[in-house]
C-alpha cells in the first residue's frame, strides 16, 4: 500500500508513501494515534487474507490506522483489490458501488462491519484483468472523494 501510495501522490504531496506524523479524524472518528501508528501497522501486516472477510477486515483496519496524511481511501481500494484479486481472483467493480452507501458503511466499519462486506460483496466481478473495470474504479474511487473533474477515458 505505500508504493501505491508512492506512486500516485509522487507529484503532488511530499509525504507520498510515508507514514504520517500527526493524528487525525474525520467526522467523529479519530484514526489511530501516531503513538500507536507503527504497532497497529505490524499488527495489520500479519493479518490473514485468504478469504473474503479476511481481506475485507484486514482494509477495514487499514482504514482505522490510516497511514497517511491523505490519499488513503484511494490507495486502500487498489490494495483492497490487489488482495482480492491474487486470492479470489475476482475484483470490486466499483461502478456498482455508490458513493453515499460507501462512505457510511465505511463510517460504520469500526463498530460493524456487515453493511460494507454486503456492499463490497455485491459489487465483485470476475472481470479481473479488463482495463475497462479497472480505469472506471479509478474514477469512481476519486469520486468518492470528491475528485470529478478528470476521466481516465478523457485523459
Ligand atoms: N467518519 C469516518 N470514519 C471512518 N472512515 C472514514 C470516515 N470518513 C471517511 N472514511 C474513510 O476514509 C477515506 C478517505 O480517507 P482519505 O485519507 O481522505 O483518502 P483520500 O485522500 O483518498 O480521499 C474514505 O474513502 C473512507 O473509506
Ligand atoms: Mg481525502
Amino acid at each position: 500500500m505505500q508504493a501505491i501510495h508512492k506512486y500516485l501522490f509522487d507529484e503532488i504531496y511530499d509525504f507520498a508513501g510515508k507514514i504520517r506524523t500527526v493524528n487525525i479524524a474525520k467526522g467523529n472518528f479519530r484514526f489511530v494515534p501516531v503513538m500507536y501508528l507503527e504497532a497497529a501497522l505490524a499488527n495489520i501486516e500479519k493479518m490473514p487474507q485468504s478469504t473474503f472477510d479476511e481481506i475485507v477486515e484486514k482494509y477495514i483496519e487499514i482504514n482505522i490506522a490510516h497511514p497517511f496524511r491523505e490519499g488513503n481511501g484511494r490507495s486502500a481500494r487498489i490494495w483492497l483489490d490487489l488482495m482480492l484479486k491474487a486470492a479470489l481472483h475476482k475484483v470490486v467493480d466499483w461502478s456498482r458501488v455508490d458513493k453515499d452507501d460507501y462512505l457510511l458503511a465505511m463510517e460504520r466499519s469500526p463498530i460493524k462491519d456487515i453493511e460494507i462486506k454486503h456492499l463490497l460483496k455485491n459489487a465483485l466481478t470476475g472481470d479481473v484483468d479488463s482495463r475497462e473495470v479497472y480505469m472506471k474504479g479509478i474514477d469512481h474511487s476519486y469520486c468518492y472523494e470528491g475528485y470529478e473533474a478528470f476521466k481516465t477515458e478523457e485523459l
